[in-house]
Formats: structure tokens, sequence, C-alpha cells
């Protein structure tokens, strides 16, 4: 479905993010028949750049990070010649009126404003797209996480971007809620009697959220050292996850009704304080070891000095309502584990009785896997008999949906959706200020409560699970994570 015309301007044009991410994803959806011929993105950036320079950067960008499969030259090309390009200085004075001029040949423009620079420059940027008139009703600021390193900075960003913006024109990214398997989860949990029936403290035992990822810190030592494991994928992408399978039923999907929902979620967090930061959560950082048989430095010999910023964070999390209650939630993420592997994994309680000899009862609670990424998909682990003359042998089997395998089609990346939806004015998958805000009043309490005891991260090999330590702090209750059958 095409989207209205517009004119997408990427501050942050050559950077990390809109190379690997921005530009694949409109080419996608420019390839896909989605985006009006009349529409431009327009890449601003200090760089003095002319535009075919910057054409021919994100040609080469393309080659990298598109498949093959899908690159075909007249469609590059045609891409190509949306491109434009102003050298502008975000923060400061300079190349302004060259872009005012630029998007004033076009004004009935949808005009996204996409910030994909570092957070202290998005105040600055917006009050210079006030002050050279570019703010109207058309217009939209699109902030990329981290919104902030604390409350306090969170709350200093979105007074700044508030002051230009009204909050139905702010559109903040969590790249996670773009993703086809989250977006499954509403159609899972509120397009389906059955799971809402078991979605309670009664039937379900506890909840795991990993995200494990094997890359290290890559070339972003500098902005990941100020940041850790905790601010860079807990307190949004996997609060977010969290959030999205505690919540209840929204209204509608109307940004508002959905946002309601997982606000009540995260003001339900129990915070994490000193006096129990030992028990619930484990900061690990990597040391030298080897990730896909092949050996990878420390984080501590890629980075050249002395840290103790966390590379893994495990927690057991308690969401304080009638629905939860008892049901813990453990949570774990880093960089240098053994696999890129993102889950959510639905624990039920075991059945309360066996009717099967002892000997034959693998006592397995049954699990639902919602699988993120690779291989997007859900499983429902369920006991099943073994077959053969054998007796009542008991043992879990999956009831497996492979996305890949059902719809046999190519699964866009998720900043493509994200961007389309801001053309819309769509803001149901992206979050509102005070999701942000509280959301790190959380993790302000986890912080305060690490800075309070003063433990250095705990060493892990990369390309194992973290420290020995996350297991037993599932392991102490009973549980264990959960591995694939
Ligand atoms: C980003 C983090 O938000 O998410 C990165 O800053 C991380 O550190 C990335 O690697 C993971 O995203 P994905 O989509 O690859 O799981």
């Amino acid at each position: 479905i095409p989207v209205a015309s517009f004119d997408y301007v990427v501050f942050g044009a050559t950077g990390d993010l809109t190379t690997r991410k921005l530009l694949p994803a409109l080419y996608h959806r420019y390839k896909d028949g989605q985006i009006p011929p009349t529409s431009r993105i327009i890449g601003a950036s200090r760089s003095e750049l002319a535009v075919e320079a910057f054409r021919a950067r994100t040609r080469d960008a393309l080659k990298r990070f598109v498949a093959a499969d899908d690159l075909d030259e007249a469609t590059l090309a045609a891409f190509l010649d949306h491109l434009d390009y102003v050298a502008v200085d975000g923060a400061g004075d300079d190349g302004w009126p060259d872009l005012v001029a630029k998007l004033d040949e076009r004004p009935d423009q949808v005009r996204p404003f996409y910030l994909a620079t570092s957070p202290d420059l998005y105040g600055s940027i917006c009050r210079n797209l006030a002050k050279f008139g570019l703010v109207g009703e058309k217009s939209r600021v699109v902030l990329e996480k981290p919104i902030g390193k604390d409350l306090k900075s969170a709350r200093a960003i979105n007074d700044a971007v508030g002051e230009v913006f009204p909050e139905e024109q702010i559109f903040r990214i969590d790249h996670y809620l773009g993703k086809e398997t989250v977006q499954n989860l509403l159609a899972l949990r509120f397009a389906n009697t059955i799971f809402d029936r078991l979605w309670t403290a009664d039937v379900i035992d506890h909840v795991q959220i990993t995200v494990a990822e094997t890359v290290g810190v890559e070339g972003r030592a500098g902005y990941y050292d100020t940041s850790g494991a905790l601010r860079d994928m807990l307190q949004n992408h996997i609060l977010q996850l969290l959030c999205l399978t505690a919540m209840e039923s929204p209204l509608n999907l109307d940004a508002n009704s959905v946002r309601d929902e997982k606000l009540k979620v995260l003001r339900a967090l129990k915070p994490i304080t000193a006096g129990d930061v030992q028990q619930v959560t484990v900061r690990g950082q990597y040391v030298q070891g080897a990730v896909d048989g092949k050996p990878v430095e420390g984080y501590l010999n890629e980075l050249g000095h002395d840290s103790r910023t966390e590379t893994f964070v495990a927690c057991k999390v308690e969401v304080q309502s009638w629905r939860w209650a008892g049901v813990p939630f453990y949570l774990r993420t880093g960089k240098r584990l053994p696999q890129k592997l993102s889950e959510i994994v639905v624990q039920f309680r075991a059945a309360p009785f066996s009717i099967f000899p002892e000997e034959s009862f693998g006592r397995e609670p049954n699990r639902l896997v919602i699988r993120l990424q690779p291989q997007e998909g859900m499983k429902l682990e369920v006991m099943t008999k073994d077959p053969g003359p054998g007796g009542m042998r008991l043992r879990p089997t999956n009831l497996d949906i492979s996305f890949e395998e059902t719809f046999k089609q190519r699964y866009p990346d998720a900043y493509e959706r994200l961007l389309m939806d801001v053309v819309r004015g769509n803001a149901t998958l992206f979050m509102r200020r005070d999701e942000v805000e509280v959301a790190w009043a959380w993790a302000d309490s986890l912080l305060k409560a690490w800075a309070d005891r003063r433990e250095p991260p705990r060493a892990y090999p990369a390309g194992s699970w973290g420290p020995t330590a996350a297991i037993a702090l599932i392991e102490r209750d009973g549980r264990t994570w959960h591995e694939e059958l």
C-alpha cells in the first residue's frame, strides 16, 4: 500500500545506522512499490558531499547490506535518483538555508526528520528545525534510542524536543517493535482465545526473555562503554518485549491504547534495590574466548583501557499485578554469547499429578517459545507418547510453526515497517514519552543499586552463556534457562 509522498530528511546521513539499516530499508520499500515517485530521501550531515558522492556511497552500502537477490541494477539506479543531499550542521547554523530551499521546492510533502545522530544533538536539531520554519502539521521527528542515559537526561531530551513538536509528531524508535515476530505477539495474544485463557499466574510458572548476540562491541566501543547492556538493550528492547508479553488487552490498536497498557506494566515493575540486587541480578563482561569456533578478544582488549561496563546482564523481575503475582520474569542479554538468538519463553506449570508410572514420565512442563530471530516462529512444547510397543513412555515434542516455511516470503527488516509508519503518522509501534521515562526510572534504581555495591562485573569467556552466576540465578529457584529441544 503506497504511502503519501514524502521528503525524508535523515540527519546523520553518513553514519552507521543510516548506512546499515535506514537506506537498505528504504530501498526495499521502494522496490516493493511503496514509495511514491515524487518522494525524496534527503541525506543531511556536516560532511561536504556532492549529491553524486552520496549516491555512490549509498550504492556501495546497498551492495553490502541488501541481499544480492534483491538488488537489480535498474531498481537500484531508479532508487538512487530519489536521493538528495545537503551539508548541514544540525546543531549549528551552517547549511540550514540550503535545506530550507530544498524542502520549499515541495511544500506539500510529508516531512519526517530522522535524527540518526547522538542524542546530545536532538534538542539543538529540533530548535533549528523550528528556527528555520521547518516544523508544520506535516512534519514529524524520529528519535533513535538511546533517549538519554538515565531519567534525568531522558527528561531533558524529551523537554527540548517537546518544545518544538507535539507528542503526536514525535516517533521514538525501538526497532524491536518493528520486528514481525514481535508484532505477531499481539496477534498471538489477542486474536486467539486459547492463549488468553492461559495467560495467568494460575497456569504460567515463569517467563524468560533472552536476547543473545554473538557480536562484540564492533566499532562502537566508545558509545558502548558509556552505556553497557542494561542501558543498551534491557531498558528498551527487553522491557518492550516484557510489556507486550505481560500487558492487558488494549481497547484497540490505536497508539495510545497500546501504549497505555504497556505503561501500566512498566509502572508495575518492582524496583530492584541494593538489598536484593545480589540475589536477582548478574552483571558480566566477556573475556577472551571463541565464538563460532573463532578465537576472539576480551572486551577490555577491544576497548584498550580498563572498564567496569557490563556486556551481559541477567535479572529476575517482578510485575506487581493480579495477573502476574508470583510469576518471575527472567531476563538476560549479552554480547559474545554462543549464538544470535532472541526468544520469549512462557513456561507453564508442571502437570499437578501423574497417572503415568514414574520412570516413563519425563515431567517436562509445557513451554510456548516465541522465536524472534533467527528462524522466526513459535513452538509449543507438549508431552507425547514415544512411538512403539515399549509401553507408555513420554517425551516432549514440538507443535511447531516456522514463519519462514509457512509464509515463504522475505521477512522485512523492522526499520522498513517503522519508517513507513512514520509517514503514515501511525505511532502504535513507537514509544511514548512516559513509557521511556518510567522505563528509565526503573533502570535508574538498578543502576543505583549496582553503584552502591561497587562490584566489578563477573568475567565470562566469549562464546559462553554468560557468568555462571547467571545460571545460578535461575537455578536457585529450581528452574533452568531454556534450551532447544
Ligand atoms: C541496538 C543495540 O539497539 O540493537 C545494539 O544498540 C544491538 O548493541 C542491536 O546489537 C541488536 O539489534 P538486532 O535487531 O540485531 O537484534
